[in-house]
């Protein structure tokens, strides 16, 4: 049976992505030896660091003076590294999730952290709206999509002071300005990578502002320096996600992928709005195009485990929202195809015929 896979992340990749990976790690670049035990300083794999880093740049159109980095420890090491390298005396966090949560804590080690507005009081359902950043922060922080709760900023902000942005489960979904952010960063298991790799996109000259020591690895100066190759990187992680980035270039960048994210977000949402037995749980117009989430109806609400058996037994994969919020969770990232979403359909259309 063909399986529709909505994992949160780690999650979907191009089956092109994974075939060329898989032969890689049998037999790099025709070497004769496999991905997995080759150097990282292997004369070969500097170039697939470099195009990783030049797609990278060219899709998301990043301007002259920013540079990319690949790192270990996912987006919850930035939460502390971020803090570390950019908050002198004061920073500004939106609180729109646990993620943007989790990031203001560590930033509290660092200096003054101020919460501009939450969404706490409501489960996190909505992007607060009404707020206002202070002129003296040194940047302001958000989390551009809330992956558990499914809401998501469609659009960059306009702030009076710069952003930092944690984006690891809306990378490549939209076009970006990145001249409004000193720091982009993310997990790259879900429109990017398998697990272990993390994207950091930093302004240079935003660096070196911070009194304190920032121990060597922590320092985004360190990796600058030494293009990613401080110590040895997440080598497969890295090629699997050069692979990504020439798939989403070959399929017409940013641009379509954003197409391709709405018109399947547009299908979901309107399904779960038509049918009597399901409600979305996100504002309408704070709804995620990658996390699709969704509750039964309160006169069904006993169904909920009928529902789950129904669409896993028709082929649906990881549709079970997040443990802190129930209900189904239907993540769409770039590479879910819109046959998978139409199959989900398909799924809560028949389950509504037999109720
Ligand atoms: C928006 C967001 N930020 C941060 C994280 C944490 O990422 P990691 O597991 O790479 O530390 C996640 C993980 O799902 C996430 O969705």
């Amino acid at each position: 049976m063909k399986k529709h896979n909505f994992n949160a992340g780690p999650s979907i990749l191009p089956r092109e992505v994974i075939e060329d990976t898989a032969k890689a790690i049998l037999d790099f670049n025709g070497s004769g030896l496999s991905l997995m035990e080759i150097s990282h300083r292997a004369k070969d794999f500097q170039p697939v660091v470099d195009e990783a880093v030049a797609l990278f740049k060219e899709l998301l159109n990043i301007p002259e003076g920013y540079s990319v980095l690949f790192l270990g420890g996912g987006a919850s090491l930035e939460f502390c590294m971020v803090p570390f390298n950019f908050l002198e005396k004061k920073a500004a966090y939106l609180n729109t999730g646990v993620w943007a949560k989790k990031a203001m804590k560590e930033a509290k080690a660092f200096g003054e952290v101020v919460e501009v507005a939450s969404s706490a009081e409501s489960t996190y359902t909505y992007i607060p709206k009404d707020y206002t950043v202070p002129a003296d922060a040194d940047y302001f922080h958000i989390t551009t999509n809330n992956t558990i709760y499914g809401t998501e900023l469609k659009e960059d902000l306009n702030v009076n002071v710069p952003m930092i942005a944690d984006m690891s489960s809306d990378i490549f979904s939209r076009p970006i300005d990145v001249s409004k952010y000193i720091c982009i960063y993310g997990g790259a298991q879900k429109n990017l990578a398998p697990s272990g790799v993390t994207f950091v996109i930093v302004k240079n000259d935003a660096l070196g502002k911070v009194s304190r020591y920032i121990p060597t690895m922590l320092n985004y100066q360190t990796h600058i320096d030494s293009g990613s190759m401080f110590n040895t990187p997440p080598v497969v992680p890295i090629y699997a996600a050069l692979q990504t980035l020439r798939w989403i270039k070959a399929q017409g960048g940013v641009k379509e992928m954003e197409r391709r994210a709405t018109e399947k977000a547009d299908m979901l949402y309107a399904e779960i709005d038509r049918n009597k037995m399901f409600v979305g749980t996100a504002a309408k117009e704070d709804r995620s195009r990658m996390n699709i989430c969704f509750v039964m109806a309160p006169e069904y609400k006993e169904l909920e485990a009928d529902f789950m058996k129904f669409a896993t037994e028709r082929g649906m994969v990881g549709i079970k929202g997040h443990r802190s919020v129930g209900g189904f969770r239907a993540s769409c990232y770039n590479a879910m195809p819109k046959e998978s979403v139409q199959a989900l359909i398909d799924c809560m259309q028949e389950f509504e015929k037999l109720h």
